[in-house]
Formats: structure tokens, sequence, C-alpha cells
């Protein structure tokens, strides 16, 4: 049942999940951790085998592929009427520590299916279609999520990428113009990068859940409605540290009993709103020197707050900041703080919203609305075009983990439903 097949213009749609596998499967042998587990950090050597990966599948797919100046690849298909706005979709390929194969990947292996399933069903679109590889979703290599979207959006300043070092201390553009992207400034870079006005008319991303409401409730499809609005802060606490023997307990102002103490303040705020729909985790924290007979002098603590209520995520972001200040007083020790970003959340469009349900609904889905707890792409296309996310269910809602995994029969229904949502916005 991995393959599905629905008539579109008189034409048959098929998608084979199973095939949609192992595309992926062979796309996750471009890891820097030995599958099941995926590691793939931008600009690294697995990511540019990917990228070639990815042109070669746009080709065989008989697109047009172009790159811009951050990397982003997209690959189109010529509709009847050049001049109208594009229908795009896409989703990001690089991948986080000890990630699984799907996340990401699903919306643009899945993007190039839906468009040679259409393709095969011999649809001609009129609006042109085009497939996009996101560069760095995921914000591991330079601490900033989406950077390829807030380019393409005009929502990326360069004094703010431009204050992102690797961890090579390292700029963006110069890693860039290692790999053959780049400019010769980050302005010119951005410049080069951000979309027309108009040039997009629709975006549509599909992706795995990444929760488990979908398999719980089992719903095939989800359609998001909203992108809760993410924000991440990086605080450093630097006491004095000392000698784990000889330093007494009351001579101490230790760093990492600091950092502690936020991380469980970052909990008690959250929890404090009363709701379920606001989330914060102390993701990294570092301490230094990191030796057992050391007291901590600095501890660094990476903390992301996430809310489908703007001004309520906004409010605890506060709370978690005034907790710091009030922590490093107390335990005598220097803090410094930086909102690394703070974004607003994004709604769906109607007419994406509507296209994507119809299109369940003509493939005998069943269909549930839903909010995106996650953070895409599709939260910076939408302030350049309208957007709307397709979900499928994954397992366990197990997702940044090895054991990320969707059915090929899901993935079938996620292509197709993309297929026939792109059919529906091209008008062709
Ligand atoms: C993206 O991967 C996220 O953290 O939502
Ligand atoms: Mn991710
Ligand atoms: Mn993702
Ligand atoms: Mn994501």
């Amino acid at each position: 049942l991995a393959i599905l097949a629905v008539s579109c213009s008189g034409q048959s749609v098929q998608v084979d999940g199973n095939k949609v596998v192992d595309t992926l499967t062979r796309l996750a042998n471009f890891s820097d951790h030995e599958n099941p587990a995926v590691t793939r950090i931008l600009f690294s050597p697995n990511d540019m085998l990917a990228r070639t990966f990815v042109k070669d599948l746009m080709r065989d797919a008989n697109l047009i592929v172009r790159e811009d100046k951050m990397g982003n690849i997209f690959g189109r298909w010529e509709g009847s009427n050049p001049s109208a706005g594009v229908v795009l979709t896409g989703s990001h390929c690089d991948a986080i520590p000890l990630a699984g194969m799907y996340d990401g990947t699903l919306g643009v292996i899945g993007g190039i299916e839906a468009i040679a399933a259409l393709q095969r069903a011999g649809y001609k679109p009129a609006a042109s279609i085009e497939v996009l590889m996101f560069t760095s979703e995921e914000p591991t290599r330079f601490g900033l999520s989406c950077s390829g979207s807030r380019a393409l959006a005009g929502a990326l300043e360069a004094e703010v990428l431009e204050s992102k070092l690797d961890s090579e201390g390292r700029h963006f553009v110069q890693v860039a113009n290692e790999v053959g992207y780049g400019a010769s400034s980050t302005q010119e870079m951005l410049d080069a990068t951000k979309l027309a006005p108009g040039q997009v008319a629709h975006f549509v991303e599909l992706h795995i859940e990444q929760g488990p409401f979908l398999e719980a409730e089992g719903k095939d499809i989800g359609v998001v409605t909203a992108i809760a609005a993410p924000a991440a802060l990086e605080v450093v606490f630097v006491g004095d540290g000392g000698h784990a023997g000889g330093q007494l307990m009351p001579a101490r102002n230790d760093a990492g009993l600091a950092g502690a103490e936020l991380a469980l303040a970052v909990e008690r705020h959250v929890l404090a709103t009363g709701s379920v729909d606001t989330v914060g985790t102390t993701g990294t924290f570092e301490i230094s020197p990191g030796a057992i007979n050391s007291v901590p002098r600095e501890a660094r603590l990476a903390i992301d707050i996430r809310d489908i209520d703007g001004p309520r995520r906004d409010s605890v972001v506060a709370a978690v900041l005034e907790s710091a200040r009030e922590i490093a007083e107390r335990r005598k020790v220097r803090m410094s703080s930086r909102v690394i970003n703070q974004d607003p959340p994004a709604s769906s469009h109607d007419d994406i919203v509507s296209a994507a349900a119809s299109s369940a609904q003509q493939l005998g889905l069943s269909v549930k609305h839903m909010v995106s707890r996650a953070y895409h792409d599709s939260l910076f296309m939408a302030r350049v075009a309208p957007m709307g996310m397709i979900f499928i269910p994954c397992k366990n809602g197990w997702s940044h983990r090895p054991d990320e995994f969707a059915k090929p029969e899901d993935i079938a229904n996620g292509v197709s439903v993309l297929a026939l949502t792109m059919a529906r916005l091209s008008g062709g």
C-alpha cells in the first residue's frame, strides 16, 4: 500500500513510498556519524556530497537547477506562464548531531518526487513549480536557524550574520566562499539571495510531524495552520574557579551551580504559564575548565523557548533573563546574555490550507488541522509568500534522534498530497 495513485487532470498521479525511502536512505549515507544516526553540518564534506546528490536528482527529474550565493538550491519546472509567481516547495537537508533521516529531507526528496509524479501523470503546470533545498535550517554550525530562508525573505541583516561564528571562529561568508558559494561581502551575499517581490506566489513544505498527535489520533495528514514562535538565548556565567580540595565552600563562586539554577529556572518559568503550548529547553550546558578537581569557572547555556503565543513566549524570555541576573548577583558571578533570535509565530494562508486539505480529501485521507511546534523554513517564507505545510505522522513523535521513522505509506500519502496541492496552486 506504499503506492498511491490518484487522478489529476484525468491522469493518474502515482507515488511509490518505498522508492522515496530508498532515496532518503541513500542520502542518509552522507553523514558524519554511522547510520541510522545522521549528522550533516552546513558546508561540511558530507553536506557538499548531499548537495551534489540532490542536484543530480533534480536534473534526473528534468528540472533546471540553480543555486544562490547562500547555497540555497532550486530545481525549476517551467510552466506555460513563466512570468507568473512560482509555486515553491522545499525543506532542508542539514541534520543536527545524531539526528535521523527524515527531518527536512522528506520535504526535499518528496518535493522532487511530487514533481516527478505530476510529470509522469502528464500534468502541465501554468505557474512554474520549483523545489528548493534551503541552506542550514538547523542552527548547528553558526548558531542561527533558518539562515537560507531568513536571507531569501530579506529577514537577515548582515551584522547579525557577521556576529555568528562557527567553532573555528570563522564567518558564514568565508566558509561559503571556500565551498563555491558566497560573495565578496556578507551584504553582497544577502542582497543577491533575497527573493524579488512576487517571485514566489505560494510556498508549501512537506515535513514529518516531529510530534505524536497524528499517529495517536490515527490521522493521515496534518495541515498546518500556524508555526510556533521560537526564541534562542545564550547565557554565560563566569566565576573564579579554583581547586576542588583547597577552595572551601564559603569562598566559592561556582559558575556551574549558577548555570544549574538557571536551567531549573527555565523549567519553572515555562511551567508557570500554565499552558502546555509553552516549552523551554536548556539544550547545551557547557562548563569549563571541565575537570573533576576544578570548581567550574565558566558555564555557557543555550536556551530554547517556544510558544504558539508570541507575547507569552516573550514574557518567559524576560523572566529567564531576570532570573539569570538574580542568580548571578546572589552567587557573585559575572553574567552576560544575548538573544540569538526571538522570532514571531507565522500563520498559514487559507488558500494553501484549503488546497492541502482538499487534496488530502480527494485522496480519501483523514486530515487534522494543527499547529507546528517545531520551526521550519516556512516560518520565514510566510513573510514573502502565502505559506502552508503538510505533515505526515512519524513513529512515537520521535525526531532529532537516530530512530526517527515514517512509514513508506505515510510518505506516499504526503508526497501525493503535496503533488496535488502544487497542481491546484499552479493552476495547470
Ligand atoms: C528545528 O529543527 C526545530 O528545532 O524546530
Ligand atoms: Mn530539525
Ligand atoms: Mn526540519
Ligand atoms: Mn526544523
